[in-house]
């Protein structure tokens, strides 16, 4: 806890993420004593600030729910520094190099964590600043990276290239910030530490397996950037393939992050390229009320924008275990709930002496109010032998009353400043993620695929029940509401 020493530099410092994620992220482990007290951040960006306007962005989305925390806040602020500059000036770099020195001269750091909170357009021109001046051979370097890595299969490759040319992967933590929430975590364990779920997570017993995120929020004032992704780049292809590979994946040979890496390669490379039938797309419109706008009512998405708010994918996996078994990725923006899930279908019991019957699943509740829940048939208490449906909780809520849960970017920062890259994307991986995306979404870029309309607030687009219908996910005749929430 909180023994190495380091120096933090957040690049990007005046912008959304480092002010949203970074900076929160590091106050928490702060305050939770897993920074050395010595440990000094730096901030950079173009934005000229003095010290106290700096705080102010720092402090902006930092809660504190105590007494103590107001105090721990008023000692990390005294770690944090602020530097102007460009992102393509060496004498910048140089400027930040002489801060560096003189904080490490104060706090014997040796290690330095840059973690780059930046657009795509300046990443490369900064990585190659830092590699300038900024950068030696004693003083252990990582780098954190941001998504997006790239647009496709050959733009990611151009961008690893360049930065590989830079720095090394083991110097490189690619962030997917699900790798840090505590239910996706919690998968390993799950599978690989109970034989009651363990022996049965295959083609044998499950029939299909669902992967849903959804937002009730639209694009609010992200629409621009957002228009150039589109919600497969957004989230499909990143956080939900993560949660796949590793609802997918071999067991490791051992936790050791290469040993996990390797697995999580091996399962992203029996995918097959998703095709034109295994695709469903949404864009949303005005809510039905007519009080939320349309995707198309941003002023700063292009008119006639097809960009997909909404998708929903099958993937195959093409291995012993898996043959068969539909993946089915869901995602979306503006609808009707905010939850993402992972949901294993079981197949039916084949015996026929009961009626009425549901599929058993398994259902893992990434967020929010994290639980695992199994959904099983049961008799209904009382005379006779009818069966009903009913369910194992684990719901955090009342299991864990006590525990906190840390932020993704706190678990992940703190892997990072360990140089443990277990929860973070090798490059290989990328390229494995990208291999399966590319070719629908050139069909998507070249608008071949018109996506449905939804309203706001709604389920989706049109035809997604027939969609996850046609690949294997069945409602149960019996009405099930989990008592925790209501039904999916
Ligand atoms: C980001 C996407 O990666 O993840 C956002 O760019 C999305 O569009 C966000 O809202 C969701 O993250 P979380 O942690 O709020 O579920």
């Amino acid at each position: 806890k909180g023994n190495y020493l380091y120096t933090v530099i957040v690049l990007g410092a005046s912008g959304d993420l480092a002010k949203k994620k970074t900076f929160p992220a590091l106050f928490g482990l702060y305050k939770n004593k897993y920074l050395n007290p010595k440990t000094h951040i730096v901030g950079y960006a173009r934005t000229k600030m003095d010290q106290a306007t700096f705080e102010d962005h720092v402090t902006k989305y930092i809660k504190l729910k105590s007494e103590d925390d107001k105090a721990a806040l008023k000692d990390f602020l005294k770690l944090c520094s602020y530097q102007d500059g460009q992102y393509d000036k060496d004498s910048d770099f140089q400027r930040l190099e002489q801060r560096l020195v003189q904080v490490e001269k104060e706090s014997g750091a040796t290690e330095r964590l840059f973690y780059m909170a930046l657009p795509p357009s300046v990443f490369i021109k900064v990585a190659t600043c830092l590699k300038h001046n900024n950068y030696s051979k004693e003083i252990i370097t990582r780098l954190i990276v941001e998504k997006p890595f790239g647009m496709d299969l050959e733009s990611s490759r151009k961008l690893a290239k360049e930065l590989g040319a830079l720095f090394s992967e083991e110097e490189i933590y690619r962030i997917d910030h699900y790798l840090g929430k505590e239910m996706v975590k919690n998968m390993m364990i799950l599978r690989f530490a109970n034989v009651i779920f363990g022996s049965i997570w295959n083609r044998q017993s499950i029939d299909n397996v669902q992967i849903t995120f959804k937002e009730k929020i639209g694009t609010q004032g992200r629409g621009g950037y957002f228009d150039e992704f589109g919600i497969i780049r957004d989230v499909m292809q990143n956080h939900l393939l993560q949660i796949l590979t590793l609802v997918a994946m071999e067991p490791p040979v051992s936790l050791n992050s290469e040993d996990v890496r390797d697995e999580k390669v091996k399962v992203l490379r029996f995918i097959p390229p998703i095709t034109r039938e295994d695709i469903l797309l949404g864009q949303y419109g005005k809510s039905e009320d007519g009080k939320e706008p349309g995707y198309l009512d941003d002023a700063t998405v292009p008119k006639g924008s097809k960009t997909p708010t909404y998708a929903a994918a099958t993937l195959f996996i093409n291995n012993e275990r898996w043959a068969g078994v539909p993946f089915v990725l869901k995602c979306g923006k503006a609808l009707d709930q905010q939850k993402t899930e992972i949901r294993i279908q079981f197949k039916n019991v084949a015996c026929g002496i009961f009626k009425s019957l549901s599929r058993n699943e398994i259902v893992i509740r990434v967020q929010p109010d994290e639980a695992v829940y199994v959904k099983m048939m049961n008799k209904e208490p009382g005379l006779g032998m009818k069966t009903i449906i009913s369910d194992l909780d684990l719901s955090y809520s009342s299991r864990f009353n006590d525990s906190v849960i840390p932020e993704a970017y706190e678990a992940l920062i703190l892997d990072a400043l360990n140089g443990d890259h277990s929860n973070f994307v090798r490059n290989d991986e990328l390229d494995a993620a990208w291999k399966i995306f590319t070719p629908i979404l050139k069909k998507i870029d070249q608008g071949e695929i018109n996506p449905i309309p939804y309203a706001y607030g709604t389920r989706g687009p049109k035809g997604l029940t027939e969609f996850v219908a046609k690949h294997g996910y069945t409602r149960g005749e019996q009405e099930y509401v989990w008592p925790q929430h209501s039904a999916a």
